[in-house]
């Protein structure tokens, strides 16, 4: 019998390609795969494996009628329009677990930077114009004893909460769905509503999903509500932050500094934003690390190894809807 036949729009790893030529034949584009060469190459494909920028929507799902699973190399899946899937009897996995401690650390990382201004350092210092240590150079924020906000309190957020720990911090959170009671206390963290984690917090990391409610959560209002003082961190969606009213709220010195792994409009950043030194900008890389980017590139394949296999896919989003048992 012959294999089923798999698109996959990356090389991935070898790791995920040992196991998926075992079962599949597999088309592996070699780069960034163009829109017009995913719809044709996508016709007469069993499977599909894709990464956040590729959509998988009613045009993809019309060309390809031997499409059975759409399996995205990410733990968010605003690429997919899982009811389109289902109205295809298409299975839409993602890669949710894997990647949280990864991304986590790096909300970290871009938190720590941007209140003590590690970049403004760094490009000083390669500027050559320091002049040597002084009592006011690159005056920060403080991050320890101060009050993190937590906006959407999943796997990931959890995880930004519970670094904060060591650093002796107050955290609030807010989220659709509040947590367990035993979780909140490990945590030390406190539910508010939006309203008073905006007016409270002195670092806020996003951590939602972008579903229409959570489209420029961050916005002028919000961002008016914050401390002049506090700094925003976003590693979840671009979106979920209006750029254009966060350039103006830095300008107006409404708050102290942002920084974003995720932009509205990727790979495209606010020009206003580009321009500012209170701000941090890194390409959408929070969960970019060797191992983790390894393992979502396996957990994807062998979502689409177990829907060959008859079994569920362990990361199905539509499984219900699809009635898998
Ligand atoms: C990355 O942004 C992901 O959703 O995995």
């Amino acid at each position: 019998m012959s294999k089923p036949k798999i698109l996959s729009t990356r090389p991935l790893f070898p790791a995920a390609r040992t196991i998926l030529n075992e079962h599949f034949e597999v088309d592996y584009y070699p780069d960034r795969i163009p829109r017009a060469e995913l719809l044709k190459r996508i016709a007469d494909k069993d499977g599909l494996i894709c990464l956040l920028t590729e959509k998988v929507d009613e045009e993809l799902l019309s060309t390809a009628p031997k499409l059975r699973i759409a399996s995205t190399v990410s733990v968010g899946y605003d690429n997919i329009d899982v009811p389109a899937c289902t109205a295809h009897r298409v299975v839409a996995t993602n890669t949710p677990g894997v990647l949280d401690d990864t991304t986590a650390d790096f909300a970290w990382t871009l938190l720590m930077a941007i209140a003590r201004r590690l970049i403004e350092g760094d490009t000083w210092l390669r500027s050559g114009t320091w002049p040597g240590w002084d009592l006011d150079h690159l005056v920060g924020g403080d991050v320890w004893g101060k009050t993190l906000g937590v906006l959407g309190f999943g796997r990931i957020g959890r995880g930004v909460a519970r670094r904060s720990l060591g650093f002796n911090m107050r955290v609030l959170y807010n989220d659709a769905v509040r947590a367990p009671a035993e979780v909140e206390k490990e945590l030390h963290a406190e539910f508010v509503d939006r309203d008073r984690l905006f007016r409270e917090s002195d670092f806020i990391s996003v951590h939602v999903p972008l579903m229409p409610e959570t489209r420029h959560l961050i916005s002028t209002e919000n961002l008016e509500k914050m401390k002049r003082t506090a700094f925003l961190v976003n590693t979840s969606r671009g979106p979920v932050v209006d750029e254009g009213a966060l350039a103006e709220a830095l300008e107006n010195k409404k708050i102290a500094g942002a920084a974003l792994d995720v932009f509205e409009h990727e790979p495209k950043v606010h020009p206003a934003l580009l321009a500012r030194k209170d701000v941090i900008l890194t390409p959408h890389i929070a969960s970019a690390s060797v191992d983790t980017r390894t393992k979502m590139a396996v957990m994807a394949a062998s979502n689409v190894i177990a829907h060959f296999q008859g079994k569920r896919p362990p990361n199905a989003l539509n499984a219900d809807p699809l009635g898998l048992k």
